[in-house]
């Protein structure tokens, strides 16, 4: 497969603080490619890069041939845009919204008119589509700010976020509305900070930390970077910290991380080490409330990685 997004060597900081530090990746045509990192991790900053709204400190960016420092317009109309902050008019209904953004990217007539019934369709909103923007739920702005990004077809969709602090039902809608425009053909970047969004709909991952690339690969190969080891969260109350390392010399413990009241282990052997683990901080005086074991995903990937965890 071609390569249709290509970033080398991605740099920024506002002042002091380095939002963005040597960051690479290549995203091939038909792709959904998923950026995953914690708030603050740097994964706006690197999407506005590429997206010519910020001009980088350093690097290249190649977006369906073009790049965005020779050919930022060209840049332009080979991308969608869906910001992580909603941007409708609040007085307008959502056709009206679709329409005013249609009419920026240079439709109008019977395309426009197409454009924004394909995209109302596509939010799921078509029966509400004469009802004003403010009246709608977080969920249903969030649908109709992706449609608004899509109404052009673009060769490629930046999503930042699209689902934070919106209902179930529509985050399934938003997930599944992306499967969709991936499989017409169109080539996805995708942010989030939630690792279960990007195992489901992701071909490969990046993983960002403190603006960098800390791992990158298919879901299969970033599992393997923890070779194999399952993730043990333990609740406790009256924690000491001596304990903790009378927990960390426990035979098969990798690695044990403390949030607060929650210890996460890393370990190859989880079956043999959890008795051993619950009497090691019980006879210590501390109170274990819960112990749950995860396979590895990419939250023990983080935590391996990083040492901490990438939940909120
Ligand atoms: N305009 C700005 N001015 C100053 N600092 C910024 C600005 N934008 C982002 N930052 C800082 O850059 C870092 C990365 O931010 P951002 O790219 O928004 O991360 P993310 O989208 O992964 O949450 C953070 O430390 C953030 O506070
Ligand atoms: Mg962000």
């Amino acid at each position: 497969m071609s390569t249709i997004v290509e970033v080398t060597g991605l740099r920024k900081r506002f002042g002091d603080i380095v939002a963005v530090e040597d960051v690479s990746f290549t995203i091939a045509e038909g792709e959904i490619f998923g950026l995953l990192g914690p708030n603050g991790a740097g994964k706006t900053t690197t999407i506005s890069m590429v997206s010519c709204l910020l001009s980088a400190d350093a690097g290249t960016i190649t977006v369906n041939g073009h790049s965005t420092g020779r050919d930022p317009i060209g840049v332009k109309r080979s991308l969608g845009v869906v910001p992580q902050e909603i941007a409708l008019y609040p007085t307008l209904t959502a056709a009206e919204n679709l329409a005013f953004w249609g009419r920026m990217y240079g439709l109008s007539g019977a395309d426009l008119k197409r454009a924004v019934d394909e995209a109302l369709e596509l939010a799921g909103l078509a029966d509400r589509a004469k009802e004003r923007v403010e009246t709608y739920s977080g969920g249903m702005k969030r649908r109709i700010n992706i449609a608004a990004g899509v109404l052009h077809t673009p060769k490629v969709l930046l999503m930042d976020e699209p689902t934070v602090g919106i209902d179930p039902q529509s985050r399934n809608h938003i997930l599944d509305t992306v499967k969709r425009l991936n499989a017409s053909g169109m080539t996805v970047l995708y942010t989030s900070h939630y690792m279960e969004e990007v195992e489901y709909l992701c071909d490969r991952i990046a993983i960002m930390d403190h603006g960098k690339i800390i791992a990158e690969g298919t879901l299969n190969q970033l599992r393997d970077v923890v070779g194999g080891m399952d993730v043990v969260t333990v609740k406790v109350d009256g924690l000491a910290d001596e304990t903790l390392d009378a927990a960390r010399a426990i035979g098969g413990v990798e690695q044990l991380d403390r949030t607060d009241d929650t210890l996460q282990v890393l370990t190859r052997s989880s079956g043999s080490i959890l008795g051993v683990l619950i009497s090691t901080l019980e006879s210590a005086g501390a109170h274990v409330v819960s112990v749950s074991v995860q396979e590895p995903d990419l939250e023990s990937v983080f935590l391996h990685l990083t040492g901490k965890s990438l939940r909120d």
